[in-house]
């Protein structure tokens, strides 16, 4: 089981562009801001960069979790340091150093995540846990908000909570895809830390309501 109070990260993805940072401000209990960066090659989907990240920042004091879903994530990250993230996760498939780039971001003062896709096995990155601070389960394919849950990803959350107890890392394990009030409550059980909701908080009427009965359902 998850050991602290679970955190609930709101996926800005799902926000209203036009009206970007009063979305950002309609979650003052939310623990992170999500921040989904698309490339339109790693996945078939545009969103926005390192400029719109620089606004988030800028109009709000919570912590980035910056969620790069682009190829070639060594070249890009300098963009999103100065940005502002607090977090920067990549994609384990976007890069063949992931240890190396993770060393990089610590050094710079950002904590490291790494994320996978669903077909990509935990098992080959079990070993390298303790250069991430977190790490992103995708519970749907990367690039869309608003799909559906792939409750088989729990068993990666199980593997890597048994892992991470074990050996006493405090890596944080993220799930990120279709959460919502029907199934935020099984990814807690099975360990997870922190959940990402894009629909299930901006498509609320009252985004931050949302983020408290998310926190209260995954307690
Ligand atoms: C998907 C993104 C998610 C997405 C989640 O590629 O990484 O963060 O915004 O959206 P929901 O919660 O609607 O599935
Ligand atoms: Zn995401």
């Amino acid at each position: 089981m998850a050991q602290s109070t679970p955190k609930i990260a709101p996926s800005i993805l799902a926000a209203d562009f036009s009206r970007l940072g009063e979305e950002v401000n309609a979650v003052p209990d939310a623990d992170w801001i999500h921040v989904d960066i698309m490339d339109g090659h790693f996945v078939p989907n545009l969103s926005f960069g390192a400029d719109v990240t620089a606004a988030v920042h800028r109009i709000t004091d919570k912590k980035l979790d910056v969620h790069l879903m682009i190829e070639n994530p060594e070249k890009w990250v300098d963009n999103y340091i100065e940005a502002g993230a607090d977090c920067i996760v990549f994609h384990v498939e976007a890069t063949k150093e992931h240890v190396a780039l993770a060393q990089y971001l610590r050094a710079k003062g950002v904590r490291a995540g790494f994320s996978l896709r669903p077909g990509t096995p935990i098992e080959d990155y079990l070993d390298d846990l303790e250069y991430f601070d977190e790490v992103i389960v995708m519970s749907v394919e990367p690039g869309f908000g608003g799909q559906s849950f792939m409750p088989d990803q729990l068993d990666k959350v199980r593997t890597l909570r048994k892992v991470i107890d074990e050996r006493g890392l405090d890596t944080v394990i993220e799930i990120d895809g279709g959460i919502s009030a029907k199934t935020i409550a099984q990814a807690a059980e099975a360990g997870v830390d922190a959940f990402v909701a894009g629909s299930a908080v901006y498509g609320a009427e009252d985004p931050n309501k949302a983020v408290e009965e998310l926190r209260a359902l995954a307690s």
